[in-house]
């Protein structure tokens, strides 16, 4: 696998050691006992992840049930293409996520998914992905304005700020400009849903049935109720007075129809779709950048770098527009080179229904297969230097071997919103590094925990300094 050989500069990447590498999650050297095993991944699912898993294709064991962890492009492209029937997805994912939204694209199956995702699809069109920009410049503007009202060189908790941010893009692009939606309770209601939803135990993980009871999982609450009738009563009303100017994903998920069938989505669908773009999208893009600034504040050569691109771009001092995006190809690397690092879908999981062979390895019926893309993007195998920051390996797409890099899942079930979303965070990153400079916090490092998405524990403390009119 020397697909990667060509790709880096290697002057560079001689003079950086393990200690200059930013923050990563220990993994696992030694076998632990179940009950060890069960309690580390309360805390963060990452630790099942064996050591070993950077430096194979595959790795195999036994838990209760069979698993497999594939790190290896060719059978993984197997598992999300070529053999997609026989991997649906584990009930791990169904169960974290039904309660908030139902049998929506996200979960669904076979023909119940096909035609959610053929109706969906246009939706996320590259048009109307540039369409919803000027919602995306005017969040990058507020937050923008938001920091600048911080007292110089007090620390700033990004992921929090950054979770603001994207919140704020997704629900002007779905709810927007409705009246009767309360931004705040629905995104109180969201976040809390998130973080007691995705306290995944291990039995989870081994996709044992939902009737095994799990320690301390009630899926009910969390102000769900109170969202889902909400969202209802927006749905109906934008029915009757119609299509917001220009169209929201309501809107565009309003008109969609499925091309063969011509059925359209009924209220309870709409909603349920509606509820997955916001939980599936906008903590994912909050983490992206979050964990972006921490690497901008970790390596500030890259940092001044990128900060001289979005100043060229952004002369008059604006914020960045979509159309500004493809003039932003650093700022992009360093979003994609983010999203390796630390992939906010660390790791997703599927169930074998028939016989297989992955990488010479027989998989049978029931056998959970893990997709471990934190492990993946890290794997040796694949990777030069892989733990370090290095957003230039991006620079050419041909270096990337496409099944490697996997931050979006891949084949028919790919993330639908994975246009919206690098758009959006290269908008909010660019604006972001031509007014401000982001400065570690010494001691105040973020821990990489995967619960449910990969988050930095404790925050991403930065501080700023705003850079003066005269030297921009
Ligand atoms: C950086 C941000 C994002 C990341 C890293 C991300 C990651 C992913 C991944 C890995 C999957 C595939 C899961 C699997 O195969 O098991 C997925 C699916 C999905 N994502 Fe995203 N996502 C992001 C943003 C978004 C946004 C902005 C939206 C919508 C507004 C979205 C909506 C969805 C939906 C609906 C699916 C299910 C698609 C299907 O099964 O057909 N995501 N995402």
């Amino acid at each position: 696998m020397q697909h990667f050989a060509n790709v880096l500069n290697k002057r560079k990447m001689s003079m950086r050691t393990e200690t200059s590498d930013p923050v990563s999650v220990p993994l696992v050297t030694e076998p632990w006992g179940m009950w060890r095993t069960l309690k580390e991944v309360r805390q963060n699912i990452l630790s099942i992840i064996p050591q070993i898993a950077t430096s194979q294709p595959i790795v195999s064991g036994k838990m209760v049930k069979r698993w497999h962890m594939i790190m290896d492009p060719t059978a993984l492209r197997q598992v999300l293409l070529e053999r997609l029937e026989i991997y649906p997805k584990s009930e791990v994912t169904k169960n974290l996520l039904k309660p908030a939204i139902g049998e929506s694209l996200f979960i669904a199956e076979g023909a119940h998914w096909r035609w959610q995702r053929r109706t969906a699809a246009p939706v996320f069109s590259q048009r109307n992905v540039m369409n919803l920009s000027p919602v995306m410049s005017a969040a990058a503007e507020r937050c923008a304005q938001r920091i600048s009202t911080h007292v110089p060189n007090s620390a700033i908790n990004f992921f929090d700020e950054m979770i603001t941010t994207t919140f704020d893009v997704i629900a002007d692009v779905t709810f927007s400009g409705d009246e009767s939606f309360d931004r705040n309770n629905i995104h109180t209601a969201i976040e809390s849903y998130i973080s007691e939803a995705g306290k995944v135990s291990l039995l989870d993980i081994l996709a044992l049935p939902s009737w095994v009871p799990r320690p301390n999982r009630l899926l009910t609450g969390w102000g769900l109720t109170e969202t889902k009738e909400i969202a209802d009563r927006v749905i109906e009303a934008r029915k009757r007075y119609g299509a917001a100017d220009p169209p929201d994903l309501l809107d565009l998920l309003l008109e969609g129809e499925d091309p063969d069938t011509k059925r359209k989505m009924k209220t309870a669908e709409l909603r349920e779709n509606l509820l997955t773009f916001i939980v599936a999208g906008h903590e994912t893009t909050a983490l992206s950048l979050s964990w972006a600034l921490y690497l901008c504040a970790f390596d500030t050569e890259v940092q001044a770098k990128a900060r001289s691109e979005a100043q060229s771009v952004l002369s008059d001092g604006r914020a960045a527009t979509g159309d500004d995006v493809s003039q932003l190809p650093y700022i992009r690397h360093i979003i994609d080179e983010a999203l390796r690092l630390y992939p906010p879908a660390g790791m997703v999981s599927r169930t074998a229904i028939a016989k297989d062979e992955l990488c010479g390895r027989a998989i049978r019926p029931g056998d959970t297969v893990i997709l471990p893309f934190y492990a993946l993007h890290r794997n040796e195998l694949l990777w030069d230097h892989p733990n370090s920051f290095y957003p230039e390996r991006f620079s050419s797409s041909k270096s990337i071997e496409r099944y490697a890099y996997l931050p979006f899942g891949d084949g028919p079930r790919i993330c639908i919103g994975a246009s919206f979303a690098l758009q959006e965070a290269v908008i909010i990153l660019a604006t972001l590094l031509s007014r401000f400079e982001f400065i570690r916090v010494p001691g105040r490092d973020p821990k990489p925990v995967m619960i449910l998405t990969l988050r930095p524990e404790g925050g991403v403390w930065l501080t700023t300094n705003q850079i003066s009119k005269t030297t921009k």
